[in-house]
């Protein structure tokens, strides 16, 4: 896989056309991207995954002109997209009633979770494939999501064809997620923008409601995810024997790995699947993570963290 970024674009483009898997690198996480309009191709992301089937995919287009195509997008919805795309935001809106995406990205729901990329080779892959693509985190499900090349190599290896090395992770935390049905945003998923960034262009934003419509309840949310095999114990401040120690901030000078020795929770963020990941395969008797404060992106880490320690 020694050609240059643009090569890396059209074979992904041609892979992708072809029905098959491909890896993707995007500013949130890396993905495992498949032809979104294609079902065939879209069950083999949920068989690599071994992810459940009524888990739906976003799918990722060039623009917010392509993503109208397959979406209805109410004022507020072109707002926020207008806000942060191309970015880590996803929104989930109601699907046009000739979307080209499969159902079984969607999971047979009437509506569809839609982003814009940021990554300059992921836009360069959209551009030539010329169609919506279907992409998870390129993990195994319930695993770290990856943040480099090497990561989805290590999760897929053999089963995959082409990894597009889009270098690691800028966000390193997957996009958020908000609903969007007329004027009512809810917060599905927290992640790579922090809820204050939202709320500044949507308003107080709604939680997630299983017996509302207009706020339903993300599929994905299932309360063990994210979770390395070593058992995972929070608020920790030293570890013992044979436990590995994931510091925040300055005076965890002894310890394997810190987050950000300068407390920088957007740095944490950018560092948080790696770390766990390298904790992990160190195959400690626990991992040990220190308090993060849960302001801005500390929250989103919060959340994948209290799943990771999920039994
Ligand atoms: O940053 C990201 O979002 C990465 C990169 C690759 O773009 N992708 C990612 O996809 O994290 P995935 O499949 O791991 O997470 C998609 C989330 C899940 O929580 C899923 O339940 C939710 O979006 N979702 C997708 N479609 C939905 C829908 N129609 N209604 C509610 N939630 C939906
Ligand atoms: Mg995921």
């Amino acid at each position: 896989m020694d050609q240059g970024p643009m090569e890396n674009a059209f074979a992904a483009a041609a892979t992708l056309a072809r029905g098959d898997l491909v890896g993707l690198p995007t500013e949130t996480v890396y993905g495992l991207g498949a032809d979104a309009t294609d079902a065939e191709a879209v069950a083999k992301i949920f068989a690599a995954k071994g992810r459940p089937h009524f888990n739906p995919l976003i799918s990722h287009v060039v623009s917010l002109e392509a993503a109208e195509a397959l979406g209805v997008f109410s004022p507020l919805a072109r707002k926020l997209a207008e806000a942060f795309w191309p970015g880590p935001l996803s929104l989930v809106v109601p699907r046009q009633p000739d979307c080209a995406v499969c159902d079984l990205a969607c999971a047979g729901l009437d509506t569809i979770a839609l982003r814009v990329p940021s990554h300059p080779l992921m836009q360069q892959v959209l551009r030539a494939f010329g169609k919506p693509v279907a992409a998870p985190s390129a993990n195994v499900s319930g695993r770290p999501s990856p943040t480099t090349a090497d990561h989805v190599l290590a999760e897929f290896g053999d089963k995959l064809t082409l990894v597009v090395d889009g270098g690691p992770c800028a966000v390193g935390l997957e996009s958020a997620v908000v609903a969007v049905i007329g004027d009512q945003a809810t917060l599905l998923r927290l992640g790579g923008l922090s809820r204050a960034e939202l709320e500044a262009v949507a308003g107080p934003l709604l939680a997630p409601d299983a017996s509302s419509k207009a706020a339903p309840a993300s599929p994905g949310m299932v309360l063990r995810h994210y979770a390395p095999s070593a058992p995972v114990r929070l608020n920790g401040t030293s570890a013992g024997s044979g436990e590995v120690m994931i510091g925040f901030g300055p005076g965890f000078d002894g310890a394997e790995f810190n987050l950000s020795a300068a407390g920088d929770v957007v740095e944490a963020a950018a560092h948080l699947f790696s770390m766990l990941r390298a904790a992990d395969a160190l195959n400690p008797s626990a991992i040990v993570i220190a308090t993060i404060p849960e302001t801005g992106l500390g929250e989103a880490i919060a959340d994948r963290l209290r799943r990771a320690a999920e039994r």
